[in-house]
């Protein structure tokens, strides 16, 4: 396996070709770590480490334990992984079970209230908007993704928040919210990018304490030993 040309960079990741692999990536995880749309920057040493471990053993689990197709081929060294080459549908699906962040904001509602029922919203991934929310209507009116791939994601967003309250309870972590992106493989949507305490908060179950990115969002310190905890707690 030879790595080719560097395909993209995003804010935690980079992806790059395989040479003579036209069918998938090899993406390499970064300590780097941004916040508000970029305006904030920062490294959390070890951070991709952790992120790419964390995702790819949740993503196997998905698979075996919930019949949930990911983008995980195989992990390759402590930063990198071999993944299917999916073309990402430009959304961040997020599932809300407990107001907090962007939520708690918009409709003044206070964090840590426990909402009715899980939540699912959709953004736009677009910088250059801000990822704006977006609505099904805007999805299909854009041409973002067809009703189908609609369902498609709904019904996987739903089973994967299932699968991970589960599993970070058992944990003594309660599952805040979180967010993940589809990608079409092969006509299919399957789960991409990444799951981990950048992409989801994590609270501990009893002091409420934050064991996720909102460390660094709001300047708290002790965000790598945050990331640590949850690994050490779900014994990864
Ligand atoms: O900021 P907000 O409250 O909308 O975030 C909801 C969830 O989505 C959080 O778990 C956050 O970590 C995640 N998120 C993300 N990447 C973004 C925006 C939000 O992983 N660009």
């Amino acid at each position: 396996m030879e790595r080719g040309e560097l395909l993209y960079e995003g804010k935690a990741k980079r992806v790059y070709e395989i040479k003579g692999n036209d069918d998938a990536y090899l993406i390499a995880y970064k300590d780097d770590a941004t916040a508000f749309n970029g305006l904030k920057k920062g490294q959390i040493d070890g951070k991709g480490v952790i992120n790419n471990r964390m995702a790819n053993l949740i993503f196997k689990k998905l698979e075996e334990e919930k019949g949930i197709e990911t983008h995980l081929i195989e992990e390759i060294s402590d930063r990198e992984t071999i993944v299917k080459k999916v073309e990402i549908v430009p959304l961040e699906i997020i599932v809300r079970n407990i107001a907090a962040g962007s939520f708690s904001k918009r409709f003044g509602v206070e964090e840590g209230t426990v909402l009715k029922n899980p939540t699912l919203e959709f953004c736009l991934k677009d910088d250059d908007l801000g990822d704006p929310m977006i609505n099904e209507s805007h999805i299909l009116a854009l041409g973002v993704a067809t009703k189908e791939e609609i369902e498609a994601i709904k019904d996987m967003t739903m089973k994967v928040n299932d699968f991970l309250i589960d599993y970070f309870r058992k944990a003594d972590i309660e599952l805040v919210d979180f967010k993940i992106e589809a990608g079409r493989y092969h006509g299919r949507i399957i789960l991409a990018d990444e799951i981990s305490p950048d992409t989801c908060r994590l609270w501990d179950v009893n002091t409420h304490e934050k064991l996720d990115k909102d460390r660094f969002r709001r300047d708290m310190g002790g965000v790598k030993e945050a990331y640590d905890e949850v690994m050490s707690r779900l014994g990864l």
